[in-house]
Parts: structure tokens; sequence; C-alpha cells
């Protein structure tokens, strides 16, 4: 083998490779939300997932998709892209978002008109949400929120999903390899506040919550397929 296995080389590569271009009237918009990611470091997701979750949509052809964490709405720009291709499908995107900081940024983007009569940016936490707006029969699931609720948030929604295929793509379950570290499974807290390594301190919440969440859906009646993007995309359906 010419080159040697390497998670950053297979990372860059995915994010790099050639593909579709962006239709021309939405080039504007996405190129301001890019802008805004690498001004603020803002860990919206890539190109390459992206066009998964677009790929989904046009297939699923979802009616109703929610999304928990959804920034500035980078994640939703995907699949608000798959309306052009497909009459009469998306009737509403749920956005969630606590951040203030992000609503702003939400409320300065080009957003199409048409894309906009779709779109319902929840200012606040998307538990609240779930209650608040009283959501039902989602068809599309993106989870990017905090880590350590991923169960709890899961639990809640799970049964206001559709029954008719439903699909929830999952996103950093594999947390830069943390979740191999096993910190959760051997290590108290205890121990572990004791340690000096204060990078595995701070993983810990998010390594331990997507440790949970894995052991609640192979318990489960869904199905999983785990796909190695950077860090790691988790689709479930039923
Ligand atoms: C990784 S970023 C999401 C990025 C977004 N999906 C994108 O790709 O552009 C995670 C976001 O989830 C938000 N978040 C975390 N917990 C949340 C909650 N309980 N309700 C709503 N948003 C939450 C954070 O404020 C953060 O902006």
């Amino acid at each position: 083998m010419k080159y040697k296995p390497c998670w950053d080389l297979l990372h860059r590569f995915s994010e790099n490779h050639a593909r579709m271009r962006i239709p021309d009237q939405y080039k504007k918009l996405y190129d301001e939300m890019r802008a805004i990611s690498d001004r603020e470091y803002f860990p919206a997701i890539k190109e390459d997932l992206g066009r998964f979750l677009q790929f989904l949509s046009l297939l699923k052809q979802p009616k109703k998709i929610f999304e928990f964490g959804s920034g500035y709405g980078q994640s939703a720009f995907w699949f608000l892209l798959s309306i052009n291709n497909i009459e009469n499908n998306i009737e509403a995107i749920y956005l969630t978002e606590t951040k203030e900081r992000l609503w702003k940024y939400y409320d300065s983007l080009p957003w199409p008109q048409e894309w906009l009569l779709k779109i319902n940016y929840y200012r606040g936490d998307a538990f609240k949400a779930i209650e608040e707006l009283n959501v039902e029969e989602i068809d599309l699931l993106f989870m990017d929120g905090q880590k350590s609720s991923y169960l709890d948030f899961f639990l809640r929604i799970e049964n206001r999903m559709s029954t008719d295929f439903p699909i929830v793509v999952v996103d950093n379950i594999f947390w830069k390899g943390n979740i191999l570290n096993d910190l959760s499974n051997q290590q108290s807290n205890q121990q572990l506040n004791q340690q000096t390594d204060l990078i595995k301190k701070m993983s810990y919440p998010s390594v331990n919550g997507i440790e949970k969440f894995y052991n609640y859906i192979n318990n489960s009646n869904w199905h999983s397929i785990f796909f190695p993007y950077y860090d790691g995309v988790l689709l479930l359906y039923k």
C-alpha cells in the first residue's frame, strides 16, 4: 500500500474530492455561512456530511425535519437545497439553537424567501422546542447538539418520530477517536478529576454521553449504520 491508513488524510480527501457545484442562486448564502464558520471557528458540518444530508433528504422526501443544535443554519442549508429537486416535499424544518450570538448570524444571512417559509428557527433549548412547537411525525432527525444530552434528547423525541421509515442522523459519534479511549468505562469521575490531562477531562461528558446513547441504540429496535466521516456519523432507521 502506498499510503499508510491515516484518518487525517481520509478526512481531507473526503472534504476535497470533486463534487457537484452549488447552484448559483445559493452561492452567496453558502459563502457567507462558510465565512462565519471560518472566522468564528464554529463547528458547522462540512460539505461531505452536508451532501450526505442532502442525498438522504432527496431519497427520503421528508415532510418534517428536526435538528437538535442548528447553529445559524449551515446544516439546514443542505436539506433546503433538496427542495428544488422535488415538488411538494419538505413542509417544515425545525431548527433549534440556544446561543444568542448565533441567532444574529442566522438573521443576517440572505435566506431565499421560499426557504424561509419552510424554516422554523427556535431560539432556545431543543428540549423545550419539542414541547412548545408540539412536534410530531418527524421523518428525519439530525442530532448535532450537546453530546452529553444525546440520550436524554433522543428519549424525549423518539416517540414523536414518524412510524413510516423514520431516519435519524447522529453527528460526532466517534468524537475524534475519544470514544475508543474507554475513559468512562475504566475511570470513575473522581479518578478523572485527579488527572492533569485537561483534554481528557473536557471530553469526558461527551464521550460518556455518546456511549450511553450507543448502548441504548444497541438494545433498541433501531437499525444503525456507522459512516466513517472524520468525527463519525451514525445513521438510524426502522
Ligand atoms: C456542532 S454545533 C451545530 C452546528 C450545526 N448543526 C451546523 O452544522 O451548522 C452544536 C450547536 O448545538 C447547540 N446546542 C447545544 N445544546 C443545545 C440544546 N439543548 N438546544 C439547542 N441547541 C443546542 C450549540 O449551541 C451549538 O451551536
